[in-house]
């Protein structure tokens, strides 16, 4: 299977396996509008996403969370976070952008001030710029917001240790606060879903798949702090609560799911109802009532977030994108010219030799330029098809293409600029300091 094939959905083995292997789904939505990436495979995989389908379809609230490090410059992979950002935003999500300072700090030895100029400066003009209006969205920092540090030691109770490294595998030169980061993570994942920032509701995020470790222990810690466990089993959906006392509880949950439209068989003894609901979407109706009675008592009643995950970009050089190899990465704020000098001197999947090349065709595939096609550069998926056969039949030579992406990256840098420029103004309208 082809590397980015923008009419398959599956692709790639090593996401198939990584897939397989964390428990990670296919996504395969169709979503209204959806841009490229959406649509191309890049977006591989998912978890608990058709709740945030569910909401886009049926036009009701939910929130999107995602964080970037303030670390060096913004670039074309971090882009691909914040174009699907903006979709959800266009979509009625509501935006949250954390400045994952603490975990610069932590990681990368980034002082918090460094870390707010670097946010200032390089990334929140390009968040407005690449399309997230300030209307019903914020940019926040970890260190300076007192839920998301809070959320962070009060939910950590319920993990221990053993738990944690087999997830983290630190090793024991790690230092503290590096520990830490994952459990801020946890805060800036749920604290959207405390009433300050719009109460509970379901929440997506999207980010590259190397953050999936930080899903599950967000959603494991979600499951464990739960009041009760609800599943959906044959033919019923048991709800099973696991504190003290079940009776008063169950009752009223009885009566809750009752009012929903749904048979309800108590067993107090065994701290459970059965509910007559077999599909999905009765164990989702269920479940969010529950969850609506549950945030009354317990302040850590909270939806599971769903998450997004999209491959990384490959680098110009062919290794990883990464801000560290200036010439692996076309960072946002490079000049065209720049950005042209990259995009020529990038690795392409061409034959060795263009009589190679024309005999046994090219592999778009392993091909720099054709990902940045693919995940940026071209809208329509006929000629991005058109593209990728002719490569590969060795009629498309790596110098048309080059040409063309240079083409194509000058005129976006170009407007992306004037933006830019313009989006300045308008960062103390998206940036939160509390
Ligand atoms: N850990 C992320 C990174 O390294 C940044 C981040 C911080 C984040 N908080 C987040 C991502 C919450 C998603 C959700 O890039």
């Amino acid at each position: 299977m082809p590397l980015i094939n923008p009419w398959a959905s599956q692709q790639f083995k090593d996401y198939k396996k990584l897939r397989d292997e964390f428990g990670i789904e296919e996504f395969n939505f169709t979503l209204p509008d959806a841009p490229p990436i959406f649509r191309r495979g890049i977006i591989f995989g998912h978890r608990d996403f058709q709740l945030i389908y569910d909401r886009i379809i049926n036009s009701k609230p939910f929130a999107v969370l995602t964080g970037l490090m303030p670390s060096g410059r913004m670039h074309f992979g971090h882009k691909m976070t914040i174009d699907q950002v903006v979709y959800y935003q266009n979509q009625g999500g509501d935006v949250h952008i954390a400045v994952a300072d603490i975990e610069a700090y932590a990681s990368r030895g980034i002082s918090l001030e460094k870390a707010e100029k670097i946010a200032l400066e390089e990334y929140i003009p390009s968040y407005i710029a690449l399309g997230i209006s300030p209307d019903k969205a914020e940019v926040y920092f970890q260190s300076k917001r007192r839920e998301v540090k809070d959320l962070a030691w009060k939910l950590a109770k319920k993990i221990n240790m053993n738990e944690f490294l087999k997830i983290y595998g630190f090793d024991k030169e790690a230092n503290m606060t590096h520990l830490f980061a994952p459990l801020i993570q946890v805060g800036d994942i749920l604290h959207v879903q405390l009433d300050r920032f719009g109460g509970r509701r379901p929440t997506v995020v999207p980010v590259g798949v190397d953050q999936d470790p930080h899903m599950r222990l967000t959603r494991d810690l979600v499951e464990r702090w739960r009041m009760f466990s609800v599943v959906l089993q044959e033919g019923k959906i048991g709800v099973f609560y696991r504190g003290e006392s079940p009776e008063k509880v169950l009752n009223e949950v009885a009566s809750i799911v009752g009012d929903l439209g749904f048979d309800v068989h108590l067993n107090i003894p065994y701290k459970a109802l059965y509910a007559s609901g077999t599909n999905w979407e009765h164990l989702r109706r269920i479940n969010e009532a529950i969850i609506e009675y549950e945030r009354k008592i317990n302040e850590h009643g909270f939806f599971p977030p769903s998450a997004t995950y999209h491959r990384l970009i490959t680098g110009l050089n062919g290794g990883k994108m990464s801000s560290s190899i200036p010439d692996s990465a076309i960072f946002l704020t490079d000049s065209p010219e720049e950005a042209v000098r990259k995009v020529k001197r990038a690795i392409t999947g061409g034959g060795a030799t263009l009589e190679e090349h024309r005999k046994y065709g090219g592999n778009p595939d392993r091909c720099s330029i054709y990902e940045f096609f693919a995940y940026h550069l071209i809208e329509d998926d006929s000629y991005l098809k058109e593209i990728y056969e002719s490569c590969k039949s060795g009629e498309r030579i790596c110098g048309k293409c080059k040409k063309e992406a240079a083409n194509l990256v000058e005129e976006w840098m170009k407007d992306f600029h004037e933006r830019r420029e313009n989006a300045k103004d308008m960062v103390k309208e998206i940036v939160r300091y509390d």
